[in-house]
Formats: C-alpha cells, structure tokens, sequence
C-alpha cells in the first residue's frame, strides 16, 4: 500500500491509471476521505463494497468533476436543486435526483435514485476530473465505523487491501456532506451534515427533516451507524463519569479536570466548526485507547452540532446493541 502526496500531479495520474483498471482509490474530499471507484464501471463498484465490507443495499454517492455532468447522470432536475447547486457547490451538499440509466444499479443499491455531489477538494476534483468520469465513493472505513478524516486513518483501517491513498491532509469540515432530497417544492434532510439546517433555510428555501416511517432506505439511516469499538454514552457534563478506565471527549474546556484516563477537548473555546473538525478523529484516537467506555458531552445541537449528535446518538444505540 502506497501513500502518495495527492497535489503531485504523478500522483494523481497513478490514481487515474488504477482507477481506469478498475481499481479503488482512497482520496481525501473536503468532509472525509473516500474510497473511489469509476461510477461507470460495476465491477469496480463491487470491489468497494468487498473493502469495505458493507451490505450491497446502501447506494453510494457519485462525486462529479464540473457541475454540469449532472445532466449526463441525472434526469429530471428541479429549480431547487439548480438554486441549491448554485450556491453550494463544489461543497459538502449530497442531492438525491432520478438517475440515468448509464448509472449501474450497483451504485444505488438498485433505487431509482442517484446521490449526487461535487467536492470542493482540490485533489478529489484533480482526481476526478484528471479521470474524465464521475466517481462512485463512500466515507473510506468499514462499514459502520467512524469515517476518517487523515490519510493516516485510512492507512490503519484498511491495512494491505488498498493499493493506494492520496494524501490530501486533514479534512477541513471533519464530518460527512448534508445529504438532500427534493420533493414537492420542498427540501427534505435525509442526513444532517457539514452544511447545517440554518445554512439551507438561509437561502429562502423550505427545509424539512425527513420523518422517518417504517424501515430505512439506506444503511447510513441505520439507528447504529458512525460506532467506536467501545461503548459509547453521551453525558451533560464531565460529573457523570463513573469509572476513570474511561476517556471523555469533551465538546469545550471543562471547569473540572474529569476523571477519565485520557481526554480530548473538541474545541476550548466551543466554537462549531473547529469542533467538527476534531471530531472523528479525536473519537478515532480515544477508540484506539484501552479502557472500558467513551464518554462524550452532549453538543448543542446548533449549527454543525445537530450533524455531530447525530452521529453520537447512533453510536451510542450501536453500544446498546452490543451489550444487549
Ligand atoms: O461527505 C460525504 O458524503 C462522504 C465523502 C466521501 O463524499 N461520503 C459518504 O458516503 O459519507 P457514505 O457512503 O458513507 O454515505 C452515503 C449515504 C449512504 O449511507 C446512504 O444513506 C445515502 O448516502 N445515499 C446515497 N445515495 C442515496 C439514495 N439514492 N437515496 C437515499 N440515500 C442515499
Ligand atoms: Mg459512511
């Protein structure tokens, strides 16, 4: 396993190269990095879901290169997307559309539908532009873990079965992209992520949370997904920590030390955006040490915040199920 300085250009066209033998490719993207395959290509889709080892159910978001090779994969497009596309992209905003059928079933998991977004990243977009064609890509970890967020990362998770890893450095949001569908006129959330609730309703559209009936559609809509290894509980404040065999992901500066063994504080000042750039990766860190349960303090679920709860309430069910 190689990992390459993605802002060589040599890199990037040894990343073409696999990618057009139908190979996987890790590459950073401004939420986390992702494991790419060529979109058009099913049996390099396959390989991602092998890695990765995710159930063939959960589609994948196909990352393009300008923005108007959405026509070439999506079908009908409404106004609200195109406003959406106008002022969101390249950035972290996933739009669900109808697909074309040059998209193969693989990718969406057999749903007539399409997640489609266009990075801001300067090596995703080398990338994918360099390879001339859309890249199918998940978060790069096994399925259900936590994404991640350095080269580094991915290195560890996926230790000798991926040939290579653009090193693009730390990514600057640190949580995955909002993920949207459109319907009726309306915005509706299928996962909060880096651009956050109050950002969308910002531009005069209207924003819904999806409501969530019966079974899920995808896995990333699965009650425990996003898990550490360990236990995971959110708590109000550093005071509820029983055990010191413990770490404690602190959300800003306590007024006490807490008890836990390690400890890792996700912004002193508290501020949003630095937090959720630490995010998985201060949970990654704590996962690697060895003590009983993760404790995290509850965020505010403003701004980023709610993308960031999100993920914990998973994680944390994810504990009871284990438990159970
Ligand atoms: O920030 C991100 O979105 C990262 C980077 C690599 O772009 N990617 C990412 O992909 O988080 P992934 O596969 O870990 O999560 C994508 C989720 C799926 O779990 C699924 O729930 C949802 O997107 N999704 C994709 N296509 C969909 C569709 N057609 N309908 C409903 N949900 C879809
Ligand atoms: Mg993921």
């Amino acid at each position: 396993m190689e990992i390459l300085n993605g802002f060589e250009p040599s890199s990037i066209e040894k990343a073409v190269e696999l990618l057009r033998r139908g190979d996987v490719v890790a590459f950073p993207t401004e939420t986390v990095y992702g494991l790419g395959a060529d979109a058009f290509n099913p049996y390099a889709i396959a390989k991602i879901f092998e890695i990765k080892k995710r159930p063939r159910f959960d589609p994948l978001i196909v990352h393009i290169g300008e923005k108007d090779w959405i026509f070439n994969i999506a079908g009908h497009i409404p106004p609200e997307a195109e406003r959406l596309i106008d002022r969101f992209w390249p950035g972290p905003l996933t739009i669900i559309l109808h697909k074309k059928d040059i998209i193969p079933d693989i990718v969406t998991a057999g749903l007539p539908t399409v997640g489609i977004r266009m990075p801001s990243h300067p090596v995703a977009l080398e990338l994918i532009k360099n390879l001339n064609n859309p890249v199918a890509a998940p978060s790069a970890n096994p399925f259900g873990y936590m994404s991640p967020t350095k080269a580094g990362h991915v290195a560890n998770m996926f230790r000798g079965k991926l040939e290579l890893i653009l090193d693009g450095g730390s990514s600057a949001f640190g949580i995955e992209s909002t993920i949207i569908s459109i319907q009726d006129g309306k915005i509706y959330i299928h996962r909060h992520g880096a651009i956050c609730m109050e950002e969308l309703a910002g531009t005069g559209e209207v924003i819904q949370e999806r409501e969530k009936h019966g079974p899920c559609e995808a896995p990333g809509e699965l009650p425990y997904h996003y898990a550490p290894h360990r236990p995971l509980k959110i708590v109000s404040s550093p005071a509820e920590i029983e055990t010191s065999t413990s770490s404690f992901l602190g959300f800003k500066t306590p007024e006490r030390n807490p008890i836990a063994k390690y400890v890792r504080i996700l912004s002193q000042k508290g501020d949003m955006r630095e937090a959720a750039t630490n995010f998985f990766s201060y949970l990654i860190e704590l996962d690697r040490e060895d003590v009983d349960i993760i404790y995290v303090e509850k965020i505010p679920e403003i701004g980023l915040g709610k993308a960031m709860m999100e993920r914990l309430k998973k994680a944390s069910k994810k504990s009871r199920y284990i438990t159970r």
